[in-house]
């Protein structure tokens, strides 16, 4: 039997047998996905202006990622990078759209840029690492600064999303 579940992180629906082991979406952990009559909606809170400003710089390197890993799958070399390269980019623009929901503002289009990676795959791959590594500092700075349980959540989640991109892409660059 099909149900439905939603994720407190992203605020997505996934309708499956059982919770997967990640938000198919945003990449969440799958404690962090509950049966949807519980859900409510977790965007609904009020922002403090540390959270704020915290919030408006996980846009930017949200952003600035998704559109490094677009360019990184169009530079990719095999199908695999490529299928990987671009559901990150997917996964990290769901995390800019999370930011803009606590914001209320518009998404910012995601757009290619040829000019945003290299046109090696494994000096992608190194750079990717580097820019995970960075966004996991933040966050950790950011998890600590929030008064709001929502937002605490919401980067103690993305620290666990991007560490796993990074064990990922540690392996990817050994092959
Ligand atoms: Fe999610
Ligand atoms: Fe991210």
């Amino acid at each position: 039997m099909i149900e439905v579940f939603r994720c407190l992180i992203c605020g997505e629906t996934y309708l499956g047998e059982k919770k997967p082991s990640n938000c198919p979406f945003c990449g969440a952990h799958t404690q962090y996905l509950i049966k949807a009559k519980l859900y409510k909606d977790v965007f609904k809170i009020k922002l403090g202006a540390v959270s704020r400003n915290n919030l408006k710089k996980t846009l930017k390197l949200e952003m600035n990622s998704a559109e490094f890993y677009l360019c990184a799958a169009k530079a990719a070399k095999n199908v695999e990078l490529y299928s990987m390269f671009k559901r990150l980019a997917k996964v990290e623009y769901e995390h800019a759209e999370v930011a803009c929901k606590y914001m209320k503002r518009k998404v910012p289009a995601l757009k290619y840029k040829k000019k945003k990676c290299f046109t090696q795959d494994l000096k992608n791959l190194k750079d990717a690492y580097l820019q995970e590594d960075r966004a996991i500092g933040f966050y950790r700075q950011f998890a600590k600064q929030a008064k709001e349980p929502n937002i605490k959540r919401l980067f103690t989640a993305l620290i666990e999303i991007e560490t796993d991109h990074l064990k990922f892409l540690s392996k990817k660059m050994k092959r």
